[in-house]
């Protein structure tokens, strides 16, 4: 099997799909070599990230990978959601076939940025914190 249980699970039940109508903070990044986009909303009390929701218009793993992530980040504070990596939430799903690890890199990038956009509206500079977006080469 090329994809494990939990990606597969994740792919066919994504967590936490949809949009927040009042958000906090909205991030969206995109790939332009293969196309996928995913837009990722966030709402945030005390520094706690409260709810979450992404849509994405993007491959399978970019689904899975973005599902566990917001179930990853949710009820978590600000601080530790900084420090998630795409390869955390791919080894929470156990694992990503090779060709598609870059495809972690949109959800991690896109939390990144629904929290720069966060930020901005606060008031604080928040550019330390968002990331160049990877070259997708491996889907071509
Ligand atoms: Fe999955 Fe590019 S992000 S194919």
């Amino acid at each position: 099997m090329l994809y494990s249980e939990k990606v597969l699970d994740h792919f066919s039940n994504p967590r936490n799909v949809g949009e927040i109508e009042d958000a906090d903070g909205i991030g969206e990044v995109g790939n332009a070599k293969c196309g996928d986009i995913m837009k990722m909303y966030i709402k945030v009390k005390d520094d706690v990230i409260t709810d979450v929701k992404f849509k994405t218009f993007g491959c399978g793993a970019a689904v899975a990978t973005s599902s566990m992530a917001t179930e990853l980040i949710k009820g978590q504070p600000i601080s530790e959601v900084l420090k998630l990596t795409n390869k955390a939430v791919v080894e929470a799903l156990d694992g990503l076939p090779a060709v598609k690890l870059h495809c972690s890199v949109l959800a991690e990038q896109a939390i990144k940025s629904a929290l720069s956009d966060y930020y901005t509206r606060q008031g604080i500079d928040p550019k330390p914190i968002v990331g160049e977006i990877e070259e997708c080469e491996a889907c071509h």
